[in-house]
Order: C-alpha cells, then structure tokens, then sequence
C-alpha cells in the first residue's frame, strides 16, 4: 500500500471545521482503500500568532517543504485585524506560497447540477460549468517591492500627509511558467485558453500579453488562446460563464475573478484549489490545497461551514500529487451524490428546501456515499 506524508494547517475560524471533514474522508480512505497517510498537524494564521507570536514559524515552514503536500482550512479573523501587518494571519499563507514557490494556482468552478438553481444566476446560464481559473500566485501586486505606507513629507497639498504603496511587477519568466501550467492543463480539457490582463493600462499587463502569446507561438500552436481586458472578464463570467475553459490571470485579477466564479456555483463553499510548483526530483510538484473561501468568523463555531470545498480541495491533492484519479472521481462522485439527495449545508439552503445539516453531519454524509459506491 502507499504511503504519503501530508501536512495539516486548519488555521483558524470555520478551517478548523471543515478541515475535521477531511481527516473523516482521509481515514476512510486508508481503512478501506489500503491509501494511508503520515498526517502531522501543525499551526498557521492566527492560532500561530496565539501560540507563538507569529503566523507561521521557521519549523512549520521547514514541515510544509518537507512533505508531499500541505493541505491548509483558511486563516483570519477579527481578533487580529488590529495586529501589525507583518504578524497578520494571512502573511502566514502568503510565506507557504512565496517560499514554496506555488506559482500556479487552480481553482476550477464546477457547477454541480444539483446546485443550478442555487447559484444567483439563472439555471441555463450556470448548468454543466466546469472552467478552470489558473491564478499566478507568487509575484504581481502581493509581492512586488516597494511597498508600504510611508509620510508623503514635501507634499503639502496630500491632505493627511501618507502615501501608501504597492508595486505590480511581473518577469517574463514569471508569466512563461504559470502560462505553461495554462496550456499543459487546458490539453487536458477543453484545449482552450484566455488569458486576461488590463493591457489597455498597464505595462506589466502588455507583458503579460506578450508572453503569454510566446509560450502559445512557440510551444502550445495547437492550443486556441485568446486574450480579454479582466474588466471585461469579469463581466464576461456573469454573462456567459460556459464561453470559457480555461483562464490564465496574474495574483489579484485571480483573486478576485476566483470569488466571482464561485458565486457560479452557488455557494463560495464548493470552491476548491490547488497551488502548485514546479516538479521536484520525484517528479512531484511542491503543493498546498485550500478551499477557495476564508475562515468566515460571521458563521464561525455554530456548525454551519460548508466543508464541500475543502474537501474537494483533498480530492484536488488526490489527482494532482498523488496520481490517485480513481479516489479523486470517488470523492468528486460522493459530494455529487450527496446534493443529489439534497443534503445542504446552510448557505446552501435555497429553491429546493433540501435537508439542512451541520458541517459535521455533511461530512458523515459523504464518507457514506463513499462507502456506498
Ligand atoms: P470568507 O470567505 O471568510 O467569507 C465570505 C462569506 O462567505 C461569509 O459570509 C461566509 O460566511 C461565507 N462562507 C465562506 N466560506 C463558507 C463555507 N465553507 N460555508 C458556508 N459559508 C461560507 O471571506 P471574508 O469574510 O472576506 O474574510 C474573513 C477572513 O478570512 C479574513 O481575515 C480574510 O483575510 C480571511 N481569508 C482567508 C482566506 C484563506 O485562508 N485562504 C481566503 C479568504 C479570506
Ligand atoms: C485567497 C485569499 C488570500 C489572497 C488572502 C487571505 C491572503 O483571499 O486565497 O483567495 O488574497 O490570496
Ligand atoms: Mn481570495
């Protein structure tokens, strides 16, 4: 039997809740499909910050490079919004991300047919989505220096006085690699790509451009590429999400575009992702596997976070660092089955006046239809 060693960083607020769904699904999996992981558990965000005055420590980091893949819950909450920036539980992911070097994130939008009349959009509009957002995650805007918020001294006319700033910047290499990730993914489904930037206005958008088009040219001819203003984009998703396969955007366009894309599926609760490297010696890339959504202290300890998507990101580390598509399906398959019997969650609870279930009990209905296949 295999053996894979993963890293578990609920983090805080409803990651903690869901993340309690997975470990239900990874020990099923191991009692019955002969799949065992070495689990170790470990601190980020705020519940770091509580322990040890910082959202991620050298040794958690130094665990998160050591393993096969680091699945995380979410991070954040209004305890800390007062903290120094630097101490903040988000800086915390964003170190996993930076120093994993996790440039391409993905985070599919499928829209399950079950949920079709759930999403704030029409049915017909929604109904069979599957897109794939590829999101640059490790430079652009989030990391590019300088950056801060510093007195703006010879300037008296800046009532106030402070000048805060941030730098979009992107290599070419930075935008080749994560393009790369685009097609190779896009061959896999519906061979098409749209890349998206604000060309019209920014400079590192015209490199985005160009570069994506090099990569297309000179190594994916086969694949179709096309190129959109993320203005549009953003419209474009709402209008007619299902022209799209596959879209290819820098860090904050992503994020955003990500969040939009989720409310396509009815719930910012089904979205999982995956943030990928690129391949180590074993031929494995680096990974960590979040769910999409944050660690939403408005629903926090009440039993009513949506585990869905984090599990679905497990089923993500399934497919895409342990080559293990048939348990991906399995799971896949099972969270379909699940809504099909209309068992929802809270922020489910729409048109069809399902079952209303806690975060607990989704999890014990998903493990069963797994068990039941
Ligand atoms: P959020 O994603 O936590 O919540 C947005 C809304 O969606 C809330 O109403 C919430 O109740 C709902 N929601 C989110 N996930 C849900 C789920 N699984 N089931 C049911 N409902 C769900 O975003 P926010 O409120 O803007 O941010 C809260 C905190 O989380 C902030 O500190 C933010 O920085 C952090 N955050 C962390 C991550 C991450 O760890 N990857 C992502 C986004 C936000
Ligand atoms: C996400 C989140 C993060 C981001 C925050 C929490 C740092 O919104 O993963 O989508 O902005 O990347
Ligand atoms: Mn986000």
């Amino acid at each position: 039997s295999d053996s894979y060693s993963l890293l578990i960083l609920p983090g805080d607020g409803i990651g903690r809740e869901v993340m309690a769904e997975v470990r239900k699904v990874i020990d099923w999996l191991g009692a019955n499909r002969g799949l065992t992981f070495r689990v170790e558990e470990g601190l980020v965000g705020g519940a770091s910050y509580d322990a040890h005055g910082t959202p991620l420590t050298d040794e958690v980091m130094a665990r998160a490079q050591a393993v096969d893949a680091v699945l995380l819950g979410a991070v954040g909450g209004p305890a800390y919004d007062d903290l120094d920036f630097s101490v903040k539980p988000e800086r915390g992911l964003l170190r996993l991300r930076k120093e994993m070097d996790l440039f391409a994130n993905l985070r599919p939008a499928q829209c399950f047919d079950a949920l079709a009349d759930f999403s704030s959009l029409k049915r017909e509009v929604v109904a069979g989505l599957d897109i794939l957002i590829v999101r640059e995650l490790t430079s652009g805007v989030y990391f590019g220096e300088p950056r801060g918020i510093h007195a703006d001294d010879n300037n008296p006319d800046n009532e106030g006085g402070r000048v805060g700033v941030n730098t979009q910047r992107y290599t070419s290499g930075e935008i080749r690699r994560v393009a790369r990730a685009a097609f190779e993914l896009a061959k896999k489904r519906g061979n098409r790509v749209c890349s998206m930037e604000k060309a019209n206005v920014m400079e590192s958008g015209i490199l985005w451009r160009e570069e994506v088009q090099w990569v297309h040219d000179n190594e994916y001819p086969e694949v179709e590429l096309s190129h959109m203003y993320a203005d549009n984009g953003a419209m474009q998703l709402v209008r007619r999400p299902q022209q799209f396969d596959v879209i290819v955007t820098d860090n904050l366009f992503g994020d955003i575009l990500s969040d939009a894309a989720a409310m396509l599926t009815g719930s910012l609760g089904m979205l999982p992702s995956a943030s990928l490297g690129a391949p180590m010696a074993n031929g494995r890339p680096k990974a960590l596997y979040e769910p999409v959504h944050g660690s939403a202290p408005d629903i926090a300890g009440q039993g009513k976070a949506n585990p869905i998507a984090c599990i679905l990101s497990f089923a993500m580390c399934l497919r895409y660092s342990f080559d293990r598509a048939a348990e991906a399906d399995a799971i896949e398959a099972a969270v379909e089955r699940v809504l099909a019997d209309g068992v929802r969650t809270a922020d489910l609870m729409g048109p069809d006046g399902g079952t209303a279930v806690t975060t607990g009990q989704m999890g014990d209905r998903i493990v069963a239809a797994l068990a039941a296949a």
